[in-house]
């Protein structure tokens, strides 16, 4: 009971971390000194290789009014660095550390998995399956069911931390990946990674990032993110964190309502760090207003419509 929630067991004081990506402590102006991280339920970091990548060419980020693309390429100084250098100042905070893994190969995703568990500084691992899978011809691992489940079912065999399937929007059928990874023993999904999108500057025709496509982020990416929390809320029974496009309380709170037992903001805190502390502190508002049990607000707008119009319980309304 309260604000707080309990995520595949660990406790979060409240219901709000930050998107992997955003708290990047090897980057100035990314680091702990300049986010409020000491605002947040659980602490997510920036993606993680077995060795350290260099990232994409520039630009890496363009944004526009309603959406930011990026094309950063999870550049990082690989996980042994993190490790050493970044994590343990992490543990003042006393709220759980989420690792953040990014791999092409499966054997890799299990062999980060080990690392990061023997450190003892991780709470719980998050998957971002929107790597390409070198071994399946590019495609991500989270775009069909049976890739997500063989990397998660891999992944669960190498640790005993708590797992996160972080799921790309990029696919067929959001809900079926989601069962998959539950059933190969993730204890929570995040909705959604970036949708893969571009833009070009039409009087150059070229690329506006230095990758031809790149992760659309930001306010656009809000109702497919919601839509696809709100079909896996219907679809599994572990908990959901919802992160797309979510940049005031009110937001985040369509995401409980969703499903969402918790929530992730990303990139309403580019140029704006602040906005975690409002998010955070407007949220808690929205949740005492309502009875201030965050729990029992997860999902609430399924139950509702279900009393307004019983039988109609489902995603399942046609589009127009
Ligand atoms: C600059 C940037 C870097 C990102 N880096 C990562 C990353 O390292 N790992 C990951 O799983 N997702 C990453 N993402 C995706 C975000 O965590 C998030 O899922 C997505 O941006 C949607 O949420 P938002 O609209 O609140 O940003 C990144 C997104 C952006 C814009």
């Amino acid at each position: 009971l309260g604000y707080g929630v309990t995520i595949a067991g660990l406790r979060w004081r409240n219901p709000v971390t930050i998107g992997a990506g955003f708290f990047v402590p090897w980057v100035p102006g990314q680091t702990e000194r300049d986010l409020p991280l000491d605002a947040l339920g659980a602490i997510t970091v920036k993606s993680v290789s077995l060795e350290p990548w260099a990232g994409n060419p520039p630009p890496r980020l363009y944004r526009s009014e309603h959406w930011t693309l990026n094309s950063i390429g999870i550049q990082n100084p690989g996980v042994d660095a993190l490790v050493r250098d970044h994590l343990p100042g992490l543990r003042r905070y006393g709220v759980p550390v989420v690792g953040s893994l990014a791999a092409y190969t499966v054997r890799d995703f299990a062999e980060l998995a080990r690392r990061l568990e023997a450190s003892g500084l991780v709470d719980a691992l998050e998957l971002n399956m929107s790597c390409p899978n070198t071994a399946r011809e590019q495609m991500a691992f989270g775009q069909t069911p049976e890739a997500a489940g063989s990397l998660v079912g891999a992944v669960r065999a190498a640790t005993r931390l708590p797992l996160f399937a972080k799921l790309t929007p990029d696919c067929a059928d959001v809900p079926a990946v989601a069962r998959a990874c539950q059933e190969a023993g993730a204890d929570a999904l995040v909705l959604v990674n970036a949708l893969p999108a571009m833009s070009l500057d039409p009087a150059t025709g070229l690329p506006r990032t230095g990758t031809l496509t790149a992760g659309l982020s930001g306010p656009a990416l809000k109702p497919l993110a919601l839509r696809l929390v709100w079909q896996t809320y219907e679809s599994v029974s572990v908990p959901i964190v919802g992160i797309g496009g979510i940049a005031s309380a009110e937001d985040a709170m369509e995401f409980l309502l969703a499903g969402a037992a918790a929530v992730g903001v990303g990139t309403a805190t580019i140029g704006d760090p602040e906005a975690l502390r409002r998010i955070v502190a407007g949220l808690e508002r929205l949740v005492a207003e309502r009875g201030g049990d965050t729990a029992a607000l997860t999902g609430l707008a399924h139950r509702i419509r279900a009393r307004r119009s019983p039988g109609a319980a489902g995603g399942g309304d046609a589009a127009p």
